[in-house]
């Protein structure tokens, strides 16, 4: 068979509706300034998909600093991994600032959170080396765990019994091999939006022995009293022992930064493929990220703005008796019921009809006979539009309930490929 014909041929589960979904329900564009409110095929529209938590993406001090900065630096500077031609005092200096955020020894940044994290796994572990992970753990956890060839255990998400039991497992596995245990969960799942179970996994830590690796992608920034993160939350950060974050999300920038114990990082400095062999993170970024942690640290207005837009969006959808699942943080998923047709024509209607943007998830992301619209609450939104959202859910769920989204297709909106 050619290799051409089969890739062709098989697009995968998120490739399977590219042909009629292509350009609005994968791949839309949102245009204009980023904020509450963009543009979708010329038609204005309120946005909920942006995980630009603190509003910062267009925060006038942001703006004048990323620019300030790509004038002063350019875009292509520094030149070469850091190991080799990339090293600045921009980028020491933002790893000094986030490792002492995060109450850790040393940070080290890394140019996307997704390779960063397949990097730090692969750099960690060696085939004698056990790992035990929550089984909705991102992508990226399980796509470093591929490079893995040791054991691995997977625990039902959040549930303590389960882990207890796979790290005996793993412990026997360790003890056999002489490798040494990791385990891996995340802050805030970013699809349910619940929380790691942190502070219970760390309390079989002394029991057992392992060290824990959070992935905190959708927490930093936004969770804990200063930002800090879900480890900070749950009051819990000198006993993580590595601590993940991503610039894309409340940092509204890209790179990611992982932090930890002074000789770890400076093992992962010398060890972690995807920063060795690739380019520095460009100065501007380095700059304005280092603006932004300052923002972090001396606005903690704009985290209180972002949480009375969330307790006001998931208190007013649950009085309105929507199920919103488990959420302990701003993501809010919105769980109703009907298959990918269903699906279609409530995110067609919601843009066209009532201008509200939001992104949908189907199986095989969630149970089959299960939509997941999902919400982001920013600082960006107002109580006007919690309001006017909350308004239209209710509105486009009587049409879901009467059967008026069941019949028709998956309506006709993909643009040419
Ligand atoms: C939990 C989690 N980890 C890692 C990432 C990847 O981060 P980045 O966008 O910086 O590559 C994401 C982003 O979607 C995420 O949600």
């Amino acid at each position: 068979m050619d290799i051409f014909d089969k890739v062709a041929g098989n697009m995968g589960p998120l490739g399977q509706y590219a042909d009629q979904g292509f350009g609005y329900y994968s791949f839309p564009k949102l245009e204009g300034d980023i904020s509450n409110h963009m543009y979708f095929r010329g038609k204005p529209v309120l946005v909920w998909s942006l995980n630009n938590y603190l509003g910062l993406a267009n925060h006038p001090e942001i703006r004048k600093a990323d620019t300030a900065a790509s004038e002063q630096f350019g875009l292509a500077a520094p030149m070469g991994a850091r190991m080799m031609s990339g090293q600045t005092s921009y980028h020491q200096q933002l790893e000094r600032e986030l490792a002492a955020f995060e109450n850790k020894e040393a940070a080290y940044l890394l140019n996307f959170g997704y390779m960063g994290m397949v990097s730090i796994i692969d750099s960690m572990l060696d085939r004698h080396d056990v790992v035990v992970y929550d089984s909705e753990s991102h992508a990226c956890i399980l796509d470093g765990l591929r490079l893995h060839i040791g054991k691995r255990f997977v625990f039902p998400h959040n549930d303590l019994e389960k882990f207890e039991s796979q790290i005996i497992h793993a412990r026997k596995v360790a003890d056999a091999t002489g490798g040494g245990i990791l385990v891996i969960t995340e802050g805030v799942f970013g699809m349910p939006g619940d929380l790691g179970n942190l502070k219970g996994i760390l309390q079989f830590k002394e029991k057992y022995g392992f060290r824990l690796l959070v992935d905190d992608a959708h927490g930093f920034g936004t969770m804990g009293s200063t930002g800090a993160g879900t480890s900070q939350e749950q009051n819990v950060m000198d006993e993580v022992d590595v601590y993940f974050g991503t610039f894309a999300k409340a940092m509204a920038g890209i790179g990611a930064f992982v932090a930890s114990e002074k000789r770890i990082i400076k093992a992962l400095t010398y060890k972690m493929r995807s920063q060795i062999y690739a380019k520095s993170l460009p100065l501007p970024m380095v700059v304005g990220s280092l603006k932004r942690l300052d923002m972090i640290r001396t606005h903690p207005e704009l985290r209180e703005k972002l949480w009375t837009i969330v307790t006001a969006l998931q208190s007013g959808l649950r009085e309105n008796g929507f199920d919103i699942g488990k959420t302990q943080s701003p993501v809010t998923p919105v769980f109703l019921k009907g298959g990918p047709v269903e699906a279609t024509q409530v995110i067609a209607d919601l843009r066209e009809n009532f201008g509200i943007f939001c992104s949908v998830v189907i199986y095989p992301v969630v149970p089959k006979g299960v939509i997941m619209l999902r919400l982001i609450p920013t600082a960006a939104h107002t109580i006007e539009d919690v309001n006017i959202t909350i308004n239209a859910f209710a509105e486009v769920r009587k049409n879901l309930d009467a059967g008026k989204y069941a019949s028709g297709g998956i309506p006709a909106v993909a643009d040419k490929f």
